[in-house]
């Protein structure tokens, strides 16, 4: 039985989340996994009603989940995003989800806004996800005059490094991935950049048949855009990781694609779409909810559902290639028939199966 904890969030994520569920539920049903989903009712509503953004027991409760999946956290109406970083970055922080997973696989050459394209693209980003620019470390000093300093500490253990750049090379090896990356600023930063290049050259000695190197992250910018199909693991830090991320979605169809898993390995998992909450948007019925979709494909793959997970991925193919989608991608279709799509395909396809 897989415990599974909804949290749809804001915006879009309350749009893409109950698609999301609907997929899990035919995948579910098709390959006989028990599943029980509870859905929780955290976001910036809750906040501005009852002035609390998540209690302690609702974080215990939370987390004795087997998983978590996230729709979006941001309100315009809460521009401090104190929620968001309570909820998101407090699971992220206080589970110790290490492992930020961005998998941007390009399925077709005409859905990259880049004109030379070659497939396969297959970036698959490791964000260290528990240190960095986000700590919160540092401080605001003479706040509100003109000599008001900020100071934003950027914090990298050996021990938070080691880790994450041993997920990368521990999947490029369990996967067949011919090449891990290192994505770091060390010619500016040179006290972490040093760090992160000497213990990227010593588990990498680990792993000999892997292919390895470092580029500067503007010279990763440039070249994701001249070259994405040279790339394969990438691995960074956590504010790296997230700008080379929302790069790479768009690279590869565009944010509405793409999905992320939060792991500590053997301890909790957390899935959430990259995408935020996209006011623009929302409350429309047109955001794609591919990206959350994907995110159940993530999930079943990391409790050992590959067939379902497959099938998942194959259905969202079999939506793309038939224009079964939002209009984003181009299609006619609002967010709720694209999940229906989706889930009556994985139902469909997967009958017979066992
Ligand atoms: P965003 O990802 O919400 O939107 C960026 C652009 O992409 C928008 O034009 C939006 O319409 C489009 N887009 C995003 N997802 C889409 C989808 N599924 N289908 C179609 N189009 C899609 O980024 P933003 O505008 O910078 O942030 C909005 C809010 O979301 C902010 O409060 C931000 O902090 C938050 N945010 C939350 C998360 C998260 O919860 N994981 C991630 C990113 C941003
Ligand atoms: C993401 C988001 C978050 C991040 C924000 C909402 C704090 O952009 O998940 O990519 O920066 O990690
Ligand atoms: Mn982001």
């Amino acid at each position: 039985m897989l415990r599974i904890a909804l949290v749809p969030g804001d915006g879009i994520g309350t749009e893409v989340v109950p698609e999301a569920r609907r997929v899990l539920e035919a995948a579910a049903a098709t390959y006989g996994i028990e599943v029980e989903v509870e859905e929780w009712d955290l976001g910036a509503e809750r906040y501005l009603r009852e002035g609390v953004t998540i209690t302690e027991d609702e974080f215990t409760r939370l987390s004795a989940n087997d998983a978590l999946l996230m729709g979006a956290f941001g309100d315009p109406r809460v521009p401090g995003e104190e929620h968001v970083r309570d909820i998101l970055l407090g699971l992220r922080f206080r589970l110790d989800l290490y492992v930020n997973f961005r998998p941007c696989v390009l399925l077709a050459p005409e859905l990259s806004p880049l004109k030379r394209v070659k497939v396969p693209v297959r970036l698959e980003i490791f964000r260290e996800n528990t240190e960095g620019m986000y700590v919160g470390m540092g401080g605001v000093f003479r706040k509100g005059t003109p000599q008001e300093v900020a100071i934003e500490e950027d914090l990298n253990s050996r021990a938070g490094v080691e880790r994450i750049i041993r997920a990368a090379f521990e999947f490029a090896e369990a996967r067949g991935r011919g090449r891990v990356t290192l994505v770091d600023k060390a010619n500016a930063m040179r006290n972490a950049g040093g760090l992160w290049r000497r213990v990227f050259a010593e588990v990498g000695e680990g792993y000999p048949e892997i292919e390895q190197s470092a580029v500067y992250v503007d010279a990763m910018a440039m070249d994701l855009v001249r070259r994405p199909e040279q790339y394969e693991v990438l691995v960074t830090s956590n504010l790296f990781g997230d700008i080379i991320s929302d790069l790479a979605a768009e690279l590869t169809g565009g944010l509405g694609l793409a999905p992320s898993a939060n792991i500590h390995p053997g301890r909790h998992a957390m899935f959430e779409p990259v995408h935020g909450s996209a006011p623009d948007i929302a409350g429309q019925g047109r955001a794609n909810p591919i990206g959350a979709v994907r995110c159940v494909a993530l999930l079943l793959d990391h409790f050992g559902h590959q067939e379902a997970a497959e099938r998942v991925e194959q259905a969202v193919a079999a939506a793309i290639a038939e224009g079964k989608t939002t209009r984003d991608l181009g299609g006619g279709f609002s967010t709720s028939e694209v999940g229906a799509w989706l889930a009556e395909h994985v139902s469909r396809s997967g009958a017979g199966a066992t």
